[in-house]
């Protein structure tokens, strides 16, 4: 989706409102004990209460309001009734439309007390989103977005999942372009202003790849290890992203 005039702007930052709001109660909601289906139900009735449809039901009938990756799911996980257990990490992806528009954000959280290790792979992912994000301006190649995150990601030995990307958002929930976390200096396509996408980076300890799940959505770290994801939507401009879900 281009952003072409106030009234789009309005309609992206209330949806980008919403999913950071349910995304935040969920995270809050965190602990050692409670299922991804408790969190889910979060989801559930705030969605309601502000008149917005889930997104990964809209688009692809997913099992489940949000989407719950626990410990070495790293995606779509859909939300089930084994209790999170204290040390491991709990990834929640939060997407939804209201008045035909749609947002799009994801945060890794951890479970009760965890590890300095685990703390530091959040820590850089979160950091890894931050700097993207900001590179990400108008007139600039998408692959700016890749350059950074890979910056960040092998400074401190973490790995990158390929296959995971950021993406265009807005008047679907994945629109083009598509946007890769690993640096493809080929890649020539540019940003243009007013353009709303997402960074996601994926940053793993071990793993470069994922594995579907029996299920046919749970995405795992195929080489073992840790695995974490922060995103959020914003609209491309010449200087600071407008985002919408922080
Ligand atoms: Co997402
Ligand atoms: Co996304």
């Amino acid at each position: 989706m281009i952003i072409d005039g106030p009234e789009a702007l309005e309609k992206l930052k209330e949806i980008g409102a919403i999913c950071r709001d349910v995304r935040m109660a969920m995270g809050e909601a965190v602990r050692p004990g409670i299922t991804p289906l408790e969190l889910d139900a979060i989801a559930e009735k705030m969605f309601a209460e502000r008149g917005a449809r889930s997104a990964p039901i809209l688009a692809y009938k997913f099992p489940g309001q949000t989407c719950i990756s626990v410990h070495d799911a790293v995606a779509h996980g859909i939300p089930g009734d084994q209790p999170l257990v204290e040390g491991q990490l709990v990834n929640i992806d939060v997407s939804a439309e209201k008045d035909g528009v749609f947002a799009d954000t994801g945060e890794s959280f951890a479970i009760g007390k965890i590890s300095p290790d685990l703390q530091k792979l959040l820590d850089v992912t979160k950091d890894a989103q931050r700097k993207a994000m900001f590179a990400a301006r108008a007139g600039q190649p998408v692959n700016v977005v890749g350059k950074a995150v890979q910056k960040e990601a092998y400074k401190h030995n973490y790995k990158i999942i390929e296959g995971l990307n950021g993406h265009g958002v807005g008047g679907w929930i994945h629109e083009e372009p598509t946007v890769p976390n690993l640096y493809y200096p080929r890649d020539k396509e540019k940003l243009v202003e007013g353009q709303v996408i997402t960074i996601e980076p994926f940053l793993t300890t071990e793993s470069r790849h994922y594995v579907e799940d029996a299920d046919g959505w749970t995405l795992r770290l195929a080489e073992g290890g840790f695995g974490a994801q922060f995103e959020h939507t914003f609209v491309v401009t010449k200087g600071a992203p407008i985002v919408v879900t922080q």
